[in-house]
């Protein structure tokens, strides 16, 4: 993944780039308009001045990084969560097998007769997130969907709540600078990494 240099690195303009999505909306140039990767409190922020709320926040969720704070935030003011990479983005250089791999995935799998992915599709389903999946291979594509006739229980749940949490993605150093507008991970996420 390609990052800003240092140097082209500057603050973002929450309040006026909001302002002309909003426009575009208006305009009818757009459906609907939405954020990603926003914390809870950059959220909270952009609500503070949005004429017309975000309708969907997409934001790294998978059992790894499960969102909870945020997915409550967004649920209470009808905001969408959006999952990214769902998978853990397998195959990508900042990417993980952490779910591929996972022992609790893979007995839930074999209880339920589904692959580790259906049961990770379908824990973002059912926990009310919706989600961007991606494959260029028709098998892995059709399994993808075969999310809807069935689910995980109460004990499936559990279990996978109980996942060490960890952000995969952008807890990259090269975000953040001394000279950027974010001079900290902490400060880029709001503390939620
Ligand atoms: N907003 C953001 O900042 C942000 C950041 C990252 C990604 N995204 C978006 O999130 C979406 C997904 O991201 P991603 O592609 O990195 O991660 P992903 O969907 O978690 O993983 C995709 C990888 O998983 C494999 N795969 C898919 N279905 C599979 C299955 N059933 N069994 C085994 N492997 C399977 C794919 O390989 P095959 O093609 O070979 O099946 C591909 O290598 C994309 O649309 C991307 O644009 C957004």
């Amino acid at each position: 993944m390609e990052f800003p240099e240092e140097k082209d690195q500057m603050p973002m303009d929450f309040k006026g780039v909001w302002g002309a999505m909003e426009e575009a909306q208006r305009l009818g140039l757009t459906k609907s308009i939405g954020i990603s990767n926003f914390s809870t409190k950059k959220t909270q922020n952009m609500l503070s001045f949005a004429t017309i709320p975000p309708s969907v926040n997409q934001v790294e969720m998978s059992p790894f990084w499960q969102q909870k704070k945020l997915r409550d935030f967004c649920k209470a003011n009808g905001i969408v969560v959006t999952a990214f990479p769902p998978l853990g983005a397998i195959g990508a250089s900042w990417g993980t097998n952490h779910v591929l791999e996972s022992k609790v995935l893979n007995e839930i799998a074999e209880a339920r007769g589904k692959t580790v992915v259906q049961v990770c599709i379908r824990w973002v389903y059912q926990v009310g997130a919706t989600l961007a999946v991606k494959s260029y291979n028709k098998e892995r594509l059709k399994q993808n969907v075969q999310v809807f006739d069935w689910e995980l229980t109460e004990e499936d749940l559990e279990k996978i709540n109980q996942i060490p949490q960890r952000k995969m993605m952008v807890r990259e150093e090269e975000l953040v600078t001394a000279t950027g507008p974010y001079e900290s991970l902490d400060e880029l996420w709001d503390g939620e990494y």
